[in-house]
């Protein structure tokens, strides 16, 4: 009895053995079993590629001559990190972009100085981006800097201040010199006052200051300026990474290798599934930042106790008006592409309450969402698109009318899978090296 029940056992044991060579045989030379190839259509898996890392690097930016100059990404880190630019000396970029929340702040809206109105977007490979900031009022990294330092809630400060920053510390100077080219005499009070600035409140000191100064020194001032604002954006280029849980999945998709396969769960496959394929957020969230880096209006609700945003109307207006924008002064680059786009810009009104598609890369460390930050969980963001509220208020703003509509309604496990697929464009930390402060500029 004994025996032969074992000799069963030792028959059944070989069974097993001999299958499971089959399969892992089968897995190797990618059987149709176990290829996830199956699961998606042909267009499905086009779209899931076109999601993969760009083959070039960072696209380059002809409006900032430093854009890749190694020693000025050393300069903008160091200032990345330095207080000094804002009124209360509390405040630097890193205060609201930190790294363990994927580079934003944790928060509906941002606070510095004061609350602002909108959502801290992240600024891994935000160097893609063709505008900056949620209504892209800026057309540059460079120019959408200097923003922060002036703007009365953020580091309330002036762009002399800024200028005298460099000009009294001998480390920070050197290093702007040496990029740069020397400074004017910044001691000479009578010339460069501690503070001033244009756009501030007529009747403010910084103002009289500013309308005081001579158009050479002014002149002088922002060429200043808009150097620091291309030396941080040389630091914010190398913000980059290409490397999550999805991407691996995808090329082992598009290379048939079957172990690479099963680093998603089934859940975030039918996500996946979901995403490029029914559920049309392929429309707007395209490519390898999932952002068609245009601007739409997705039908949310003004909230009560809030005035309405317009978003890019507003947007537009700013940005044409900016002595900082890509066909300006400052500018290292005013007569080409990036100059002329402005030509080309939608009537404002036509965008009222467009906001730019945000990346989806890392969005599972960047909550709260939206532009203002409405919704706290990623289920909260699907079920709004799942609910069909956009669909339901019709009429959207942009060039793509009624896009929007298209987007079908999701069952709750729909919901859940779309954000288990979402939860996989985690990528791997950045080099420590680049998110911490360098000992000196
Ligand atoms: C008080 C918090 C706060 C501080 C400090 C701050 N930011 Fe931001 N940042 C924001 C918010 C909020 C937005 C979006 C604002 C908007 O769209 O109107 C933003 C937008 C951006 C964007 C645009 C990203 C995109 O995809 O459009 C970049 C780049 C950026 N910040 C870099 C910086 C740099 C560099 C500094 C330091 C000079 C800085 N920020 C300081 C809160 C902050
Ligand atoms: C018509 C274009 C469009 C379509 C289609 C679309 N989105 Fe969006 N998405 C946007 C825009 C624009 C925003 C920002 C809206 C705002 O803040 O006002 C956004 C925001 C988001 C956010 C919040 C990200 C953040 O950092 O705040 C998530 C998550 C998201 N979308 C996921 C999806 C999913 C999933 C689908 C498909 C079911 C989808 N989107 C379809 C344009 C679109």
């Amino acid at each position: 009895m004994r025996d032969s029940s074992s000799a069963a056992g030792g028959a059944v044991m070989r069974l097993a053995k001999l299958a499971a060579l089959m399969l892992a045989g089968g897995m190797l030379v990618g059987s149709a079993q176990a290829d996830d190839r199956n699961l998606y259509t042909t267009e499905e898996l086009s779209a899931i590629a076109r999601h993969l890392a760009p083959a070039a690097v960072v696209p380059g930016d002809a409006t900032n001559k430093f854009a890749d100059d190694r020693r000025a990404a050393a300069l903008g880190q160091f200032l990345f990190f330095d207080t000094r630019f804002s009124a209360n000396g509390k405040f630097s970029c890193h205060s609201c972009h930190q790294p363990a929340h994927g580079f934003t702040d944790a928060r509906a809206v941002a606070k510095a100085l004061a609350v602002g109105t909108r959502n801290t977007p992240t600024l891994l490979n935000a160097a893609y981006n063709h505008w900056f900031f949620w209504d892209g009022r800026a057309d540059s990294m460079w120019a959408q800097v200097l923003q922060v330092i002036e703007n009365p809630r953020e580091f309330g400060g002036d762009r002399l201040a800024v200028a005298h920053t460099i000009y009294d510390d001998d480390a920070l100077r050197r290093a702007y010199e040496r990029l740069f080219g020397k400074l004017p005499d910044l001691s000479d009070s009578q010339r460069f006052p501690a503070h001033a600035r244009p756009d501030a409140p007529t009747q403010s000191a910084t103002a009289r200051e500013w309308s005081a100064m001579s158009a050479a020194d002014r002149d002088a001032c922002n060429r200043i300026f808009s150097n620091v604002g291309k030396a941080i954006a040389a630091y914010e280029r190398h913000l980059v990474n290409y490397d999550s849980p999805f991407d691996r999945y995808a090329r082992a998709l598009r290379s048939g290798d079957g172990p690479g396969q099963s680093l998603l769960s089934p859940a975030a496959k039918r996500g996946l599934k979901l995403f490029v394929g029914r559920g049309q957020c392929e429309l707007c969230h395209s490519g390898p930042n999932f952002t068609d880096g245009q601007f739409h209006n997705v039908g949310l609700p003004v909230r009560a106790g809030t005035v309405l945003d317009t978003g890019r109307e507003q947007g537009i207006r700013e940005l044409k008006a900016n002595p900082f924008n890509a066909a300006g002064r400052y500018s290292d680059q005013q007569h080409g592409p990036n100059a002329k786009r402005l030509e080309f810009l939608p009537a404002p009104d036509a965008m009222r309450g467009a906001f730019k598609t945000p990346t989806l890369r890392n969005v599972a460390r960047t909550a709260p969402y939206l532009h203002d930050g409405r919704f706290a969980t990623l289920r909260q963001v699907v079920q709004f698109y799942a609910d069909g509220k956009a669909a339901s208020r019709g009429k959207r703003v942009g060039e793509r009318e009624g896009t929007l509509n298209l987007v079908p309604h999701f069952t709750p496990a729909e919901v859940m899978d779309l954000v288990a697929f979402l939860k996989t464009l985690d990528s791997t930390a950045l080099p420590p090296a680049l998110t911490r402060p360098p000992a000196q500029p």
